[in-house]
């Protein structure tokens, strides 16, 4: 037998690409590739890119170039882009970058394997088509390994909401939900794979509206059909938007022990101005009602945001309507960001806001955030958590894993393993993660 050939991925974005990364693991572990975590004795190479903002962009370029001396010592090597760039710009790629011999878009991962034939046959090939049958079915019975604690599952891609901002719509498709019994299926595979955790994966993952038995099915019923799965000890799901953010969903986090408390839920913006203009359809004042509701519901459960800075046409009054917002929610952890020009959206023809303004509030906002986030860590001190252990820790007999509100735990003289949930009584807060000890 011949030795195997080795691919090396590299995942750039938000979780759905890591979650498709394995995916095209798998689809070409069937065609005799191990992954292996240096580029340097790849046979074949794939990045898998994000489109969101242009830095992340450029950062496929770059990193293309640095291939050229590889692809010189090794002419078989086969290099290839998928994920969002891959959407956006197809053919471009090529022409950009001629070491580039396959490009792939997220909705054609099942026809990898079909593609990297004809890649090794020396053709150029592109596959950026939406086709209408179901690619995680198509790429199921693959090679199943053993598995961490923790894992994704996209149950519904693509974004129907057209955010004046953002390429998400254009590079995910239209909105499309997995009919619930393969989800289920995949969630009972992956948790006698070793998985306790999932994340329920969607672009809009509470517009989950996927086919079950009697209809379609919402995202509560979803997790409910999950939440009977022996051996599935958390649930979570990201990201939603807050318009879909349904009665059973909240009222779920107030009664289903698996779901955890915590959600990601963006507001991009505080100004009603601005968030008419960016397309959000809620205002400042319905999104904070939502988050009273939820914590009516919930009172313990970390909010977690998004925020862009320097949209067009922002004015300090309405970034001051930003902060305000932030300092009435108060986040447990957000992602911000300053807002960025991308081709082909709405946003990108109207008039843009002078980028040191755009840097300054995004440092005065992140130093909010940051004070928020260190707050509510602060906070877990003497109190009792889930933690389900991920890994040992760097000190002999440690062990780390994730609380039920996702902050990293440290536990020392730790006689648990990887995999297990243990109530972990929190002593001290550090910088990026708590310390706690077992509650016996
Ligand atoms: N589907 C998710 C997130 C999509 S992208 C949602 O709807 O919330 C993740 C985050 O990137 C967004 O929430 C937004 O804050 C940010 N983002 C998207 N487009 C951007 C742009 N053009 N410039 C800056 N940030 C952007
Ligand atoms: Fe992008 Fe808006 Fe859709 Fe989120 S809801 S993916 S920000 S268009
Ligand atoms: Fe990026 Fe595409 Fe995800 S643009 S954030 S990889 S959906």
């Amino acid at each position: 037998m011949s030795a195997p050939k080795k691919l090396f991925i590299k995942t750039y974005g938000c979780q759905m690409n890591v979650y498709d990364s394995e995916r095209m693991a798998e689809a070409l572990g069937g065609e005799g590739y191990v992954e292996t975590k240096s580029a340097d004795d790849a046979d074949m190479i794939l990045l898998n890119t994000c489109h969101i903002r242009e830095k992340a962009a450029e950062k496929v370029y770059s990193e293309l170039g640095r291939f050229k001396g590889l692809k010189a010592e090794k002419p078989d090597l086969k290099i290839g882009v998928a994920g969002c760039v891959a959407q956006a710009e197809g053919e471009e790629i090529m022409r950009r970058q001629p070491l580039v011999d396959l490009v792939v878009g997220p909705q054609s991962y099942h026809r990898l394997p079909e593609m990297e034939a004809k890649a090794r046959e020396g053709e150029k090939v592109l596959d950026t088509d939406f086709p209408e049958e179901d690619k995680f079915e198509k790429l199921k019975n693959r090679p199943k390994a053993k598995r961490g604690p923790t894992a994704f599952l996209t149950v519904q891609e693509g974004c129907d909401k057209f955010c004046a901002f953002c390429v998400v719509p254009y590079t995910r498709g239209a909105e499309v939900s997995r009919p619930a019994d393969r989800i289920v299926r995949e969630a009972q595979d992956l948790v006698e794979r070793g998985v306790r955790e999932i994340t329920l994966l969607g672009q809009n993952v509470n517009a989950y509206h996927g086919a079950g038995p009697n209809g379609d099915l919402t995202l509560a019923q979803l997790i409910w059909d999950l939440d009977k799965i022996d051996g599935l000890e958390r649930i979570r799901f990201t990201t939603s938007h807050p318009n879909d953010m349904q009665d059973d969903l909240i009222e779920a986090h107030g009664t289903c022990a698996k779901l955890m408390p915590y959600l990601h839920l963006p507001v991009q913006a505080g100004s009603d101005k601005i968030l008419k203009r960016m397309n959000r359809s809620h205002t400042a004042e319905s999104y904070i009602r939502l988050i009273e509701r939820i914590r009516a519901a919930r009172p313990d459960i970390l909010i977690s945001g998004d925020f862009i800075v320097g949209f067009p046409e922002e004015t300090e009054e309405d970034f001051q309507a930003t902060l305000d917002l932030v300092e009435e929610v108060k986040y447990g952890t957000a992602y911000s960001f300053k807002y960025s020009t991308r081709p082909g959206t709405p946003a990108a023809e109207r008039a843009q806001v002078d980028p040191a303004a755009a840097d300054d509030r995004l440092q005065r906002l992140q130093a909010l955030l940051t004070k928020q986030q260190r707050e509510v860590q602060d906070s877990m001190v003497g109190r009792e958590v889930g933690v389900l252990f991920e890994k040992a820790g760097r000190l002999p007999g440690q062990m780390v894993g994730k609380s039920d509100y996702l902050h990293a735990v440290h536990v020392a003289d730790c006689n648990r393993q990887v995999g297990d949930l243990a109530r972990v009584r929190i002593v001290s807060s550090g910088a990026n993660s708590l310390a706690g000890e077992l509650i016996d």
